[in-house]
């Protein structure tokens, strides 16, 4: 099967993009599932309901999220009612929401995890226990995904060895920087550090330059404004034999 995973999509104009591109997308490299990082989708910061259900009839099959998932209250409901959307398992338990579900395929299933990191990031318990406690609740599927969801690229390639073999894809989100080590690890994992971001060319990370350079010469709390003009989508497609569960082919891809 193969496998599309979007990285962070920035506001209204990134899920416009998505929906714009994804169906001939889906075709061009047969795609049989695609998740995809929504936690930018609302105005920079968290997503709505609509945005959500707009994703997911363009064909997104699960959104994941991150550390801004909660930052739209509207969305808390939705996060305990849609079977379609992901927020980091790692948090805590009290909060709205899940952070696995299981895709069912017919004559197999396939498990698909969010996680987050713990450096620069708050209220993420250890992801690499939780982890271990997830591959058991998804231990009768073949084919395993992860959205791990981490600021540091040690942190990010440390998850991917240490599920080596366990899981068909380790991909990374939240830096919204493309990286270029898309492998498939020693005994069978796909991995990319992070998957980069579906959103505006010129902006930092999404948002107006303009807004960001601002906070940081001045340190005052700040608006960030979602950056408007010509789009890029990032992401990965991974091939996996769904017999194996194994990798058998990544490509990283950024569509303009
Ligand atoms: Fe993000
Ligand atoms: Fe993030």
């Amino acid at each position: 099967m193969n496998v599309l995973a979007i990285g962070d999509i920035v506001g209204a104009r990134g899920c416009a993009f998505v929906a714009k591109h994804l169906p001939h997308l889906k075709r061009l490299k047969g795609i049989d599932y695609c998740v995809a990082n929504a936690e930018n989708a609302f105005n920079g910061l968290g997503i709505s309901p609509e945005l959500a259900d707009g994703l997911l009839s363009a064909g997104v099959d699960m959104i994941t999220t991150g550390n801004h998932v909660f930052r739209n209250k509207g969305v808390y409901e939705y996060l305990d009612s849609c079977r379609y959307i992901l927020r980091p398992a790692n948090y805590y338990d009290n909060n709205p929401g899940r952070g696995v579900a299981v895709a069912d395929f017919g004559p197999w299933r396939a498990g698909i995890i969010n996680l987050s990191g713990q450096a620069f990031l708050e209220h993420a318990g250890n992801p690499f226990w939780c982890v271990d406690r997830l591959l058991e609740e998804v231990a009768g599927c073949r084919v395993i995904l992860l959205d791990f969801h981490a600021e540091a690229t040690a942190e990010k390639r440390a998850m991917g060895y240490y599920l080596d073999g366990r899981v068909s894809a380790v991909f990374g989100t939240h830096t919204h920087v493309q990286t270029a080590d898309e492998q498939i690890l020693p005994a069978g994992t796909g991995y990319i550090t992070d998957l980069g971001m579906t959103g505006c060319i010129d902006s930092v990370l999404g948002v107006t330059p303009e807004s960001s350079v601002a906070w940081l010469k001045s340190g005052l709390p700040a608006k960030f404004a979602v950056a408007e003009g010509p789009q890029m989508l990032c992401g990965c497609v991974f091939e996996i034999d769904s017999a194996t569960g194994r990798c058998t082919g990544v490509e990283r891809i950024c569509v303009t």
